[in-house]
């Protein structure tokens, strides 16, 4: 046997091993652990001084106003300038901030150095372009270096980024401009995935094209050089702006609860809720989480495979590794392109240390079977991770054993885009069991309770909540703040209310069930149902649609909907298809559903709410359930 591997199966608990242990940072997470539920003010604040601050805060918490949490009241504080500038003064100026490599395996490095100028630069841009503090500006592009270039120019100037997954399409895009009121797009000619082209300059354009909204200017970075459709006036190619720009951009002072960005996520309306984030709090969470969890050191190759556009990336491809001073990895293009060992490569070809992905991608390498990663040296690796959903403990085992070389624990963290960063998380010397995301970092506290809120028995399910409050935490829904109260800390006053079930075992590992609201994780994606039906409803030959979620091997869930006819259309199967067509066309492919079945009526409730668990039951064929709230 090698040394240091450790065969497991489904039973085991994985021990760190000495060699883990000797190597990381925190050695007693017990010892930290009860340090930081005593004195979790101490403990934050601790964690905000090794950040640079250009006003020290007067007041670590303010809940005065629950749920209204204040962080680091009175500081003044930038993200961009811990990300980047304090890198200046020290070696990391000219260490490798981002290695990248296309689709088409094209190559850069940037250091340190060269990406606070680019972004200098991109800042003066869209200063020149009348971009102020507090404006909001979307972003909306492929994997390229200039995603995180353009957010952190926003974020050096003080406005607002709001990044939209490059997955979407034009009426998922349309409506986060829209709600945004950003004055300026900025995007690429196209994008490369799985050997097509993304025309996302093209979606753009069909999202303005009504006319209505207020984008005045719309920045194109030039990756594929194709042909594209071009407003005279309006648009501009990211190189010319770019060629203009000074380098000299100081970094805006803002106050440490100043907006840093709004992200939009799916929850059970159709219309998606911007959760918004603050420069101080979330640069204290982030960088302690990523620092603690992944134990990142001077001499790692970090690789974050999720994309920018999701909080994964915002958090862990951006923030904070710039923040620790990390090198890390980024990849334009599909998993499996141009066959099923792509990332395999990448981590030899790299020498990539820590590897940070989905399980549902892992599920998908499993597919293609374990002669894929042994065919590459994947001796560097030391540290994995996994987050988005559960991972089935098949999946935790063959990521462990066929890509970890049974050698690297497997950090499983838990969270969500309100969260900011990881909240229920191993650390490398925690102990680990296949499935469970073990237990709450460092000055979290998660509770698992019934309905009327009282904590459940170890073992039984129930809903997952948070007691306290943290720094990483969303600060609001922008521009609805009572959707904020009503979604979070309504139904548990008092607590945030998560939207997943879990259950805690007898040594209090938490393991992480579901959603028990309307939202679906496909591949990872986080989408509502009932974002899926309004794009189903918007198709001409739609009267009403239902949408749920079944378990799927690979995706997690499937989107499988139910769909009434207006009259005088014909429920063959290619309408069935064209719909598909037309969910993708609008959404974005991941919210294509998987199937589209004709019905003529749809359970619902006396007050005319669809029973989504009603169709799911009988889609498994499962009993039903309680029925007496339904109509008919
Ligand atoms: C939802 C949040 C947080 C980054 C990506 C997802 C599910 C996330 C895990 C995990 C089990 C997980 C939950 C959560 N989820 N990580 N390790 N184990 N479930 O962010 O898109 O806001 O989705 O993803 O259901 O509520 P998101």
């Amino acid at each position: 046997m090698q040394d240091g591997v450790v065969t497991l199966d489904h039973k085991s608990v994985y021990r760190p091993s000495e060699e883990v242990i000797a190597r990381a940072r925190i050695k007693d997470w017990d010892a930290l652990s009860a340090y930081a539920a005593e004195n979790p003010l101490a403990f934050w604040a601790e964690r905000a001084e090794e950040l640079e601050w250009f006003k020290r805060w007067d007041q670590v918490l303010d809940d005065s106003n629950k749920p209204f949490f204040k962080w680091f009241v009175g500081g003044k504080f930038n993200i961009v300038h811990n990300a980047l500038d304090r890198h200046l003064t020290t070696w990391r100026r000219n260490k490798v901030a981002y290695i990248w490599q296309g689709e088409d395996f094209s190559e850069r490095m940037i250091a340190y150095g060269e990406l606070h100028r680019e972004v200098s630069k991109f800042a003066n841009v869209l200063k020149s372009l009348g971009v102020q503090k507090g404006d909001r500006v979307t972003i909306y592009m492929g994997r390229v270096i200039e995603l995180p270039v353009a957010m952190l120019a926003c974020a050096r100037i003080g406005a607002v980024h709001s990044v939209v997954y490059g997955g979407f399409s034009v009426e998922a895009l349309r409506g986060r401009i829209a709600d945004s009121q950003s004055k300026i797009v900025v995007t690429c000619d196209g994008a490369y995935v799985n050997g097509k082209v993304v025309e996302l300059k093209q979606i753009v354009d069909d999202a303005l094209k009504p006319g209505d909204l207020p984008v005045e200017k719309v920045i194109v970075y030039r990756r594929t050089g194709r042909e594209i459709g071009w407003v005279e006036g309006r648009d501009h190619w990211w190189h010319d702006l770019m060629a203009q720009a000074s380098p000299n951009c100081p970094v805006e002072v803002m106050d440490a609860e100043d907006p840093l960005f709004i992200l939009y996520t799916s929850g059970s309306t159709g219309k998606p809720k911007a959760l918004l984030h603050t420069h101080g709090g979330y640069a204290v969470y982030t960088y302690t989480t990523l620092r603690y969890v992944f134990d990142v050191q001077d001499e790692d190759r970090y690789w974050c495979a999720a994309d920018p556009g999701w909080i994964t990336g915002h958090s862990y491809i951006v923030y904070a590794p710039l923040m620790n001073g990390v090198t890390s990895i980024m990849y334009e293009g599909g998993p499996s392109y141009p066959a099923p060992d792509r990332w395999w490569s990448i981590v030899e070809q790299y020498r990539v240390s820590i590897l940070y992905c989905a399980p549902t991608a892992i599920r998908g390498f499993m597919r293609f079977g374990e002669e894929w990663p042994r065919k590459h040296d994947m001796s560097s690796l030391r540290l994995l991770g996994s987050v988005g959903e559960p991972i089935n403990p098949e999946a935790w085992l063959w990521f462990y054993h066929n890509v970890g070389g049974g050698r690297c624990p497997i950090m499983d963290t838990w969270w969500q885009t309100e969260t900011g960063g990881f909240m229920i998380t191993p650390l490398p010397v925690v102990p680990l069991k296949p499935g469970s995301a073990t237990r709450p970092f460092f000055g979290i506290k998660a509770e698992v309770v019934d309905d009327a809120g009282n904590p459940v028995k170890p073992n039984e399910e129930g809903y997952l909540t948070i007691t306290v409050p943290w720094p990483g935490m969303a600060r609001t829904i922008y521009g609805d703040p009572d959707r904020y109260v009503q979604t979070y800390w309504a139904r548990y006053p008092g607590r945030y209310f998560t939207g997943d079930s879990a259950r805690v075992d007898e040594d209090g590992y938490f393991w992480i069930i579901g959603r028990v609201d309307d939202v679906l994780k496909v591949s990872g994606y986080r989408l509502g149902t009932a974002e899926v039906e309004s794009a189903l409803v918007s198709h001409p030959a739609v009267a009403e649609a239902a949408a749920i979620g079944l378990p799927h091997e690979v995706r997690g869930n499937a989107i499988y909907t139910y769909v009434i006819l207006r009259a005088g259309y014909e429920g063959t199967p290619e309408l069935a298809e064209e719909l598909r067509q037309h969910v993708a066309k609008v959404m974005g492919p991941i919210a294509r559903p998987e199937r589209v079945e004709f019905v003529t009526r749809l359970p619902k409730t006396r007050s005319g709410k669809i029973m989504r668990r009603v169709l799911k039951a009988r889609a498994l064929g499962l009993p039903e359930g309680d029925l007496t709230t339904l109509e008919e």
